[in-house]
């Protein structure tokens, strides 16, 4: 094979996807009825904001950028990250002009250049909201419920929320000296990376994962003790909401973060299914960002989670594997076999068989397009009848039209059942009817059976 996809990159196969639109159909229903509106921000910025926004002294900025120049000599960087677009986007339209708060989800690809396994990747997809305009500890507390309300709905369970603080530049710099004294006698036993980040970023070393920085920090004092009164009640309100919620939650004080932005409440969502890269979603408040980004100072919070793993967790309790197995049929993993399947005898028939294809999918004589329409497939490799028929089942057909020559000049169809093996002839003319109020039937037992539409 003389080409592969980039490494750290993959193929979302269509086997899979029926997974992948899951997640997505319930991320937009469930931040839709909590009043977020999906934005689409580019998929590459300018450098400067996310240097700026995400700070120059974190691994993203340093390390993980995809960055270029373009042909016009501007340095461009694929988002590494949504929230420093989304917050771009709210400040250069103006949205902070509007009433407050405004309520953002988004659904998309972002690429940091790091090291791939299982679970990470350098093109990984993200759901995440952003809520801008209030301070409010209900709104960190809304942003967290929505993503637990999102992994409910899919069934995803197994997870635990950790919560932290991490201040504010009133009250974080005192804590940042305490590290650096504190942690300044044990530099010997730092690796090396933490040694700079004690100098530049000490908060950092809180969740270092290194054993030797791991025995170092084991013993500092946590935040708690250095907040500021509003962090504190923030932080208190942020705890009393959760509960009240019903969200249960640990507080864990090594939580900081990758990226700079964040002020007052941290919190990640991790999974025990998922191995080294355990974090399911993370996120945190960010009030310093708008301003930081050149607006009018703009409290914020949000969370991204990554569907990646989401699908991880969810495809590993679904029987994982099953997608890739040659002997299952397109059915079976998920996306509804057709509800029929044409198979043409012969020349004339094949023409026959696309227009009426074509008729079935258009739900013929609805009013709204596409409404009352069938899925339905028909013959592109010239097999004979029993392959057809083979492939029909494999496919999970319904019912398949026959249509041979010979039918063809009497005007007539074979209409059989696949279910029950029942076959009747059916004028060709009457079929799109006759199968379209099949499909509305069949709509209607199964609105009935589920409570779904
Ligand atoms: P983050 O922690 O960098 O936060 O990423 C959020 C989630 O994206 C992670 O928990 C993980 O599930 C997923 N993720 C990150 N990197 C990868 C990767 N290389 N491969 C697969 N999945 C990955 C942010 O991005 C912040 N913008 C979150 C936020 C929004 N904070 C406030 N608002």
């Amino acid at each position: 094979m003389e080409y592969k996809a980039p490494r750290g990159t993959r193929d979302i196969l269509p086997d899979e996807m029926h997974l992948w639109h899951k997640v997505e159909d319930i991320v937009r229903l469930v931040c839709e009825r909590a009043g977020y509106g999906e934005i689409r921000t580019p998929i590459f910025e300018y450098t400067e904001l996310f240097e700026r926004g995400i700070g120059q002294v974190t691994d993203i900025v340093e390390k993980e950028m995809y960055t270029f120049l373009d042909k016009a000599k501007r340095s461009i960087t694929l988002r590494p990250e949504g929230t420093a677009s989304v917050v771009r986007a709210f400040l250069e339209h103006k949205l902070y002009a509007r009433p407050q708060p405004t309520k953002f989800y988004y659904i998309g690809p972002m690429f940091r250049y790091e090291r791939p396994q299982s679970g990470r990747y350098r093109q990984f997809w993200q759901f995440g909201v952003e809520a801008l305009g209030s301070q409010d500890p209900a709104m960190d507390v809304e942003v967290i419920g929505i993503l637990i309300e999102i992994y409910r709905q899919l069934g995803l369970g197994g997870f635990e929320v950790q919560l932290n603080t991490i201040g504010c530049p009133e009250c974080r710099p005192r804590y940042r000296d305490e590290l650096r004294s504190y942690l300044g006698g044990r530099a010997g036993e730092l690796c090396e990376d933490c040694r700079r980040r004690l100098v530049r970023n000490p908060l950092r070393l809180l969740d270092c994962k290194e054993p030797g920085c791991q025995r170092a920090i084991d013993e500092v004092p946590p935040i708690f003790e250095y907040l500021c009164d509003e962090c504190r009640e923030h932080f208190e309100g942020v705890k009393a909401l959760l509960s009240a919620l019903g969200v249960s939650f640990v507080i864990n004080p090594r939580i900081v973060r990758g990226l700079d932005y964040y002020t007052k409440t941290v919190f990640e969502v991790v999974h025990s299914e998922l191995g080294a890269q355990d974090v399911l979603g993370a996120g945190g408040r960010y009030d310093g960002l708008a301003g930081e980004c050149g607006g009018p100072p703009t409290p914020g919070v949000g969370f991204a989670a990554g569907i990646d793993r989401a699908i991880q967790v969810l495809s590993a309790g679904a029987g994982a594997g099953e997608a890739g197995d040659a002997e299952s049929r397109p059915g079976d993993a998920g996306a509804p076999g057709p509800d029929v399947y044409i198979a043409p005898i012969g020349r004339e028939a094949k023409a026959e068989a696309l227009k009426l294809a074509f008729a079935l999918r258009q739900g013929a004589g609805e009013e709204t397009p596409g409404a009352g329409g069938l899925k339905v497939e028909t013959d592109f490799m010239g097999r004979s009848l029993k392959a057809q028929m083979k492939y029909a089942n494999k496919l999970g057909a319904r019912q398949v039209v026959i249509l041979g020559d010979e039918e063809l000049h009497r005007g007539v169809a074979l209409l059989r059942d696949m279910s029950t093996g029942d076959q009747e002839e059916v004028p060709i003319t009457d079929i799109v009817k006759r199968l379209s109020t099949f499909g509305r039937a069949e709509a209607a037992t199964v609105q009935e059976a589920t409570g779904c539409r």
